[in-house]
């Protein structure tokens, strides 16, 4: 049953795993911010099926790396639904790359929109969340993996985890819970550009259920994390992999 409306910033829900993540929140009975960088078709085309079942949702565009973006999607929803319950800090970039090969420019953007766009989030949460609220930032299970090409990418997320057990420890108090979603393979833009199928075929053998994850097993842990049946689990890093490892 869906339990009293609470309020969920979603970031990057424009495709992927934050539309997945949007659209589940707001059936688990969140007002939903969805904010996207560049897709605003996405992110429209998602708050709209959100109203159309009956929720209430607005598209919000914002660059998360932009230190302004975190206040105004705050503004946003306090506007438009009085107060927020939930932040997921779900926006984020993957440029594959050996560490040997990886531009100054490539390692500064991992760093802008991963650990800056996600520790803003924090920040921003930490003062203005209600009592009672949850963060949820998405790590990657490549933290733990550590395979060639995702050197800075997984540094990034393994910045965004232990940031999240430590503010785990200054929320708690507020009976806010803050924590980590870390997906294996996810069958989205992010994970299948520029893979060929053969690759794909064999990073579906990691895991013993033999497929992707799909857009909706993340959202299923977010929502978990983000809902009631979460108010006891905070400071922890959830592998929503299919035990790939
Ligand atoms: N897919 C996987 O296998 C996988 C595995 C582990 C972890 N993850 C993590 O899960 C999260 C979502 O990944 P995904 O696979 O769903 O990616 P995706 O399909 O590429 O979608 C990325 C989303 O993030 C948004 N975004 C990117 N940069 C942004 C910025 N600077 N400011 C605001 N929004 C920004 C995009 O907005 P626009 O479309 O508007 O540009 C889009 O909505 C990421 O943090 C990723 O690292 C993914």
């Amino acid at each position: 049953m869906a339990h009293e409306q609470r309020t969920a910033i979603v970031t990057g829900a424009s495709k992927g795993i934050g539309a997945a993540i949007a659209l589940r929140l707001a059936q688990d009975g969140h007002a939903v911010i969805a904010n996207y960088a560049s897709d605003e078709a996405g992110a429209n085309e998602i708050a709209d099926a959100i109203k159309k079942a009956g929720g209430q949702a607005i598209a919000v565009q914002g660059d998360i790396s932009d230190p302004s973006c975190m206040p105004r999607l705050f503004d946003a929803a306090e506007q438009e639904f009085g107060s927020v319950d939930v932040l997921v800090n779900n926006a984020g970039i993957m440029r594959l790359g050996a560490v040997a090969s990886t531009s100054d420019a490539d390692f500064e953007a991992h760093c802008a929109v991963n650990i800056g766009g996600a520790f803003r989030g924090m920040r921003e949460a930490a003062n203005r969340l209600n009592a009672g609220g949850a963060i949820v930032s998405l790590s990657s299970s490549v933290v733990g993996l550590y395979q060639p090409t995702y050197g800075v990418y997984a540094a990034t997320k393994a910045a965004v985890e232990a940031m999240s057990h430590v503010l785990a420890k200054e929320l708690g108090p507020r009976g806010i819970t803050v924590n980590a979603v870390a997906p294996g393979p996810v069958g989205t833009d992010l994970f299948l550009a520029g893979k060929p199928d053969t690759v794909i075929e064999n990073i579906k053998k990691m895991n013993p259920f033999g497929r992707l994850g799909t857009p909706e097993d993340i959202a299923a842990a977010v929502s978990l994390l983000a809902g009631p049946d979460g108010h006891w689990i905070s400071g922890q890093t959830l592998r929503a992999n299919g035990g790939v490892i």
